[in-house]
C-alpha cells in the first residue's frame, strides 16, 4: 500500500510549510502584540456561554486565514455536514456518527436509513426520566423494600469515563443524600473499594456497555452479582431490582439475567466516546435530575447549531482544531494540555484523553494508506494549580513546545462559604497568571533588571511563546459542561478531517484485548499457550513462580 499522498502535497499545505519558515521562522508573542494590540480582542470567540481567547497563539491574520483554507480544501463542513446528516462516515465500521441526535429536541428530524432517530432518542431518555424520578424520589426500592441510596456504575472506557467525570464535575447539583460510584478496572480492587462499606439492599447497580461483550465490565458485573446475592440471601429475583442495563445489545444483557425491561438502550451511531449524553447518562441522570441533564443537553445543542452554522472564520471548533494542526504538523508539537482551574474537572482530561486519543490515533487514512502526517496528540494535564507545583516547570522551561488550554469560571460554585468563595480569586489569578507567564515569559534582560546575578540569569529566565488559549465560562452549570464537551468533540472531528482518518474506529485496542485472552489461561492453569513471544512467556512464568512463593 503506498502512503497516502493528498495532504502535504496540496498547495494550502505548503503555503503553510512556507508561511511557517519565512513569515513566522521564529514566533514571539510579544512581537505579534506590539505589532498588533487588537489581537486581544479580534481573536476572541463566544459559543453559547463560553469565552474562547485564542490571542496567545503563534498565529497572524495570515496564519489563520491559510489554515482557514486548508480546512476549506479538506472540506472540513462538507463532512461535518454528512455527518449532521446521518451519513455512514465512520467508514472502516460502516456506521453512521450521530451523537449530536442525543441532543436533538424532540421535533428534529436526523434520519438514518430513511428512519428518523430523534422519536427513539426522547423515548430512551423518557424512560430515563422516569427511572430516575422513580430512585431519586424512593418509589423504585432494593428486593428487601429498602430504598436505593447507592448507584455504582459498573462500565469502561466510554461507559465509565463520561459519566464519572460529569458526576464530578456537576457535584453541586447532585443529590448528596445518595453515594454514586463507578468500577471500571478489572482489577478487583476497584469493585471492592465500590462496595465495601455499601449496604447491598440499597445498591442499585448499572451495568453499562455498549458491547455487553467487553471483558471488564461483565467480568466486575458478575462479581457485583455475586457480591449482591450473598448479601441479600441468595435470591435471584434480586437482581430484577438492583440490576439495569445500558447497551445496544438486548440479546447479551437479557443473557446476563437482566431484564431488558430494565434496559436503557443506544445504537451504533453512537461511539463509546461520544455516549455519555445517550443512556450512558443514567448514573448523572440519577445524581442530577433529570431536567438538570436536560440542561446538559441543551448545552452539547448550543455548540452543536454554532459548529453547523458559524462561519469559517467564528467557528470556535474550528480555530481549536486549526490551531492545533498549526503546531501538531507545523511545529511538531506532541502533544496538547488541557488544564482546567476548577476543581470539579478533575477528570475532564481523561475524559478528553479517550475523547481524542481514541478518535484521532490512527496512521492509516480512510483509504487504509499511512499517513505522512502527525495526527492526534497526547493530550494531557490535571487541575491547573495542583499542576504548577509539579509539570508546569516543564512547560516553562523544558525543550517542548506544549500548546495549552486553560479552562476557568468567572464564579465560584454556589455553595461554597464565604470564605471559601474568596479564594476563588487567587484561583483566577493563577490562571491568568499562568497564561501570561507562558506566553511572554520573562527576558534575560527583566531578570537582570531584578539584579540577579549574572551566572543565574538563564536559570530565570523564560523564554516564553509557549501558546495557550484561555476558555471562560460564568460559572460551571449542566449546560455549561454540555457546551465543553461538545466544543471539544466538534474540535476532534475537525482535526480528523484535515487529517483524512476514521475518528469514530478504534482498532488499536483490539490487539491487547485477544491478547489478554489468549495468556489468561496460561496464568490461571499454567497452560501451554501457543505463540508467546520469549519475553512474555518468561514473565509469565515469573509471575506464576513468584505467586507460589
Ligand atoms: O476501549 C475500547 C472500547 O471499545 C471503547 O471505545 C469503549 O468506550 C469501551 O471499549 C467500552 O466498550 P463497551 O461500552 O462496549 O463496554
Amino acid at each position: 500500500m503506498s502512503d497516502s499522498p493528498e495532504l502535504t502535497r496540496r498547495p494550502e499545505w505548503t503555503a503553510l510549510e512556507d508561511h511557517r519558515r519565512d513569515a513566522l521562522p521564529q514566533p514571539d508573542l510579544r512581537d505579534l502584540f506590539a505589532a498588533d494590540p487588537g489581537r486581544a480582542e479580534r481573536y476572541v470567540v463566544h459559543v453559547g456561554d463560553l469565552r474562547i481567547d485564542y490571542s496567545k497563539h503563534l498565529v497572524t491574520d495570515e496564519t489563520l486565514a491559510l489554515l482557514q483554507e486548508l480546512a476549506a480544501a479538506t472540506d472540513v463542513f462538507g463532512l461535518r455536514d454528512a455527518m449532521f446528516r446521518g451519513e455512514r462516515i465512520n467508514t472502516t465500521e460502516n456506521r453512521a456518527v450521530l451523537h449530536t441526535a442525543l441532543r436533538a429536541p424532540r421535533d428534529a428530524v436526523v434520519e438514518v436509513d430513511g428512519e428518523n432517530v430523534v422519536p427513539r432518542v426522547h423515548a430512551v431518555l423518557d424512560k430515563m426520566t422516569a427511572f430516575a424520578d422513580r430512585v431519586r424520589s424512593g418509589e423504585w426500592t432494593g428486593h428487601t423494600g429498602k430504598r436505593i441510596r447507592n448507584v455504582v456504575n459498573i462500565g469502561i472506557g466510554g461507559s465509565d469515563l463520561g459519566p464519572a467525570m460529569a458526576y464530578e464535575a456537576l457535584r453541586p447539583f447532585t443529590d448528596r443524600s445518595m453515594t454514586f460510584r463507578f468500577v471500571s478496572n478489572v482489577d478487583g480492587c476497584d469493585l471492592h473499594e465500590a462496595v465495601r462499606d455499601l449496604d447491598p439492599a440499597e445498591t442499585l447497580f448499572i451495568v453499562a456497555s455498549k458491547t455487553f461483550t467487553t471483558i471488564e465490565t461483565i467480568t466486575n458485573a458478575t462479581s457485583a452479582r455475586s457480591w449482591l446475592l450473598s448479601g441479600l440471601g441468595g435470591d435471584d429475583a434480586a437482581v430484577a431490582k438492583h440490576f439495569v442495563a445500558l447497551s445496544t445489545n438486548a440479546e447479551k444483557v437479557a443473557a446476563f439475567g437482566i431484564d431488558t425491561d430494565n434496559m436503557f438502550e443506544f445504537w451504533d451511531w453512537v461511539g463509546g466516546r461520544y455516549s455519555y449524553d445517550s443512556a450512558i447518562g443514567l448514573s448523572l441522570m440519577i445524581a442530577i435530575g433529570p431536567d438538570r441533564f436536560r440542561e446538559m443537553l441543551d448545552g452539547f445543542r448550543i455548540v452543536d447549531e454554532h459548529f453547523r452554522n458559524a462561519p469559517a472564520e467564528a467557528n470556535a471548533p474550528l480555530i481549536m482544531g486549526l490551531l492545533g494542526i498549526w503546531y501538531g504538523n507545523f511545529h511538531d508539537a506532541q502533544s496538547h494540555a488541557v488544564l482546567p482551574y476548577s476543581h470539579y474537572l478533575s477528570k475532564f482530561t481523561a475524559y478528553l484523553q479517550q475523547l481524542d486519543m481514541e478518535s484521532n490515533g490512527k496512521s492509516v487514512d480512510r483509504q487504509g494508506r499511512p499517513v505522512r502526517w502527525q495526527t492526534g496528540p497526547v493530550v494531557w494535564g490535571t487541575p491547573g494549580t495542583n499542576g504548577q507545583h509539579a509539570y508546569y516547570q516543564l512547560i516553562h522551561q523544558g525543550t517542548k513546545l506544549i500548546p495549552a488550554d486553560l479552562i476557568g469560571f468567572a464564579r465560584p460554585v454556589a455553595e461554597l462559604s464565604d470564605e471559601l468563595k474568596a479564594q476563588h480569586d487567587l484561583l483566577m489569578a493563577n490562571l491568568f497568571a499562568q497564561g501570561q507567564a507562558l506566553a511572554f515569559g520573562k527576558t534575560a534582560e527583566e531578570v537582570r533588571a531584578e539584579g540577579v546575578p549574572e551566572e543565574q540569569v538563564p536559570h530565570r529566565t523564560f523564554k516564553g511563546n509557549h501558546p495557550n488559549t484561555t476558555i471562560l465560562a460564568t460559572e460551571l452549570t449542566p449546560s455549561v459542561l454540555g457546551q465543553l464537551v461538545a466544543l471539544y468533540e466538534h474540535k476532534v472531528f475537525v482535526q480528523g478531517a484535515v487529517w483524512n482518518i476514521d475518528s469514530f474506529d478504534q482498532w488499536g485496542v483490539e490487539l491487547g484485548k485477544v491478547l489478554a485472552k489468549r495468556v489468561e489461561p496460561a496464568l490461571t492453569e499454567g497452560a501451554d499457550v501457543p505463540g508467546l513471544d520469549p519475553s512474555t512467556a518468561a514473565l509469565v512464568a515469573a509471575y506464576r513462580n513468584l505467586r507460589e512463593v
